[in-house]
């Protein structure tokens, strides 16, 4: 029997806000499947993660043609559950997905080519048994292929009605200024940016997030967590159930030092100052940029999602606050 959604889901009007200019609104967190979505993962886990998200009002779920393992595996797993059990709730859903990253053998299979992008969208389409995606992203800008090759792709993307709006990730200013500028001449405005931003990761507040508000361009954040670091997870050691034990593909043990859980057990004290879990701070710090629609979160367990979501109850930082973390940033 599909699922059968809570009928409150929507009660709180202040959890979607409008991307960008445009008319299209966001949950304030939406979820990533990059990970916990593969074949080597539990699918009831996977399954429970998408429905408890919608049924907390969460309509917005990010893929990419590449997430698994193996590649192509989470658009799988993904479209199994839309159709088993969200088949009837399609229209209340916002579901991306990119290409970009190394997906086929050959010349065809990465980068930015047109070639590249719509034989990746079909692709994604029938893993995830539907007929268009929401958002179809550049994956990661392409420094051989000409810029108005790739947008010519989204582009017609949209036309051609396998996408609803197209977005660009990994582009610097620069990059996004030109590419919105084509997409604008092609009709196809650039809906939204995905960078990776978090107390660790600033570069987005040298000049793309100015980029992103003065083109009207929303911004979807992702690792907003630091994929975990920013967290309670390592606050004692690496937990055998923890991505940085059992998934070490980007987040390497190695890269848990001892100066960066000190950091993290300074910020922790500061969040628990303010009421919060430290993933909730460093959620509501993300989200303090205005020109931030979503902030873009993993999860391996259902009770982390529902931790975030309260990151939205003590949205604002004093001026001390913010100073005092920048200090134990910069160590
Ligand atoms: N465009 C790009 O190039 C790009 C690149 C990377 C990611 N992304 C997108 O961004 C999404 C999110 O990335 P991410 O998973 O690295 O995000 P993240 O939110 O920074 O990290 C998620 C991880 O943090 C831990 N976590 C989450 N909430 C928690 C809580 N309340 N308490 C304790 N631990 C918590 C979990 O780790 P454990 O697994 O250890 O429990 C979870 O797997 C991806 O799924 C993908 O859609 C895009």
């Amino acid at each position: 029997m599909s699922h059968q959604p809570v009928p409150t889901r929507y009660n709180d009007p202040t959890l979607y806000r409008a991307c960008g200019r445009s008319g299209l609104k966001l949950p304030r967190l939406s979820l990533g499947l990059w990970h916990n979505f593969g074949d080597t993962d539990d699918f009831a886990n996977s399954r429970a993660l998408i429905l408890r998200a919608f049924d907390l009002g969460i309509t917005h779920f990010d893929i990419a043609n590449n997430y698994g393992p193996p590649p192509g595996s989470a658009e799988t797993n993904f479209g199994r559950i839309l159709r088993a059990d969200l088949a009837a709730h399609r229209d209340e859903l916002i579901i991306s997905s990119k290409a970009g990253y190394p997906m086929w053998d050959g010349p065809y299979g990465d980068w930015g080519s047109r070639k590249y992008l719509l034989a990746s969208l079909d692709q994604s389409l029938r893993r995830l048994q539907l007929d268009y995606v929401d958002i179809f992203y550049s994956h990661r800008p392409d420094p051989a292929t000409p810029i108005e090759e790739t947008m010519g792709a989204l582009a017609h993307a949209v036309r051609s009605g396998k996408a609803l709006y197209v977005g660009l990730s990994n582009y610097s200013p620069e990059q996004t200024t030109r590419a919105a500028q084509v997409l604008r001449e092609l009709g196809t405005p650039c809906l939204i940016h995905q960078p990776k931003y978090h107390m660790f990761e600033r570069t987005p507040e040298q000049g793309l997030l100015a980029v992103l508000a003065k083109e009207g361009i929303g911004c979807i954040p992702f690792c907003p967590l630091a994929q975990g670091l920013l967290t309670n997870r390592y606050l004692a050691g690496i937990p055998a159930d923890s991505r940085a034990a059992h998934d070490p593909r980007f987040l390497k043990p190695e890269h848990i030092t001892t100066a960066k859980v000190a950091q993290i057990r300074q910020l922790d004290v500061l969040a628990k100052n303010r009421g919060q879990s430290l993933a909730q701070m460093a959620l509501a710090w993300v989200l303090r940029q205005p020109a931030v629609t979503t902030a873009l979160i993993g999860a391996s367990k259902v009770s982390q999602i529902e931790d975030n979501l309260g990151a939205l109850k003590n949205p604002t930082f004093t001026a001390d606050e913010l100073a005092r973390i920048d200090a134990i940033l910069a160590g």
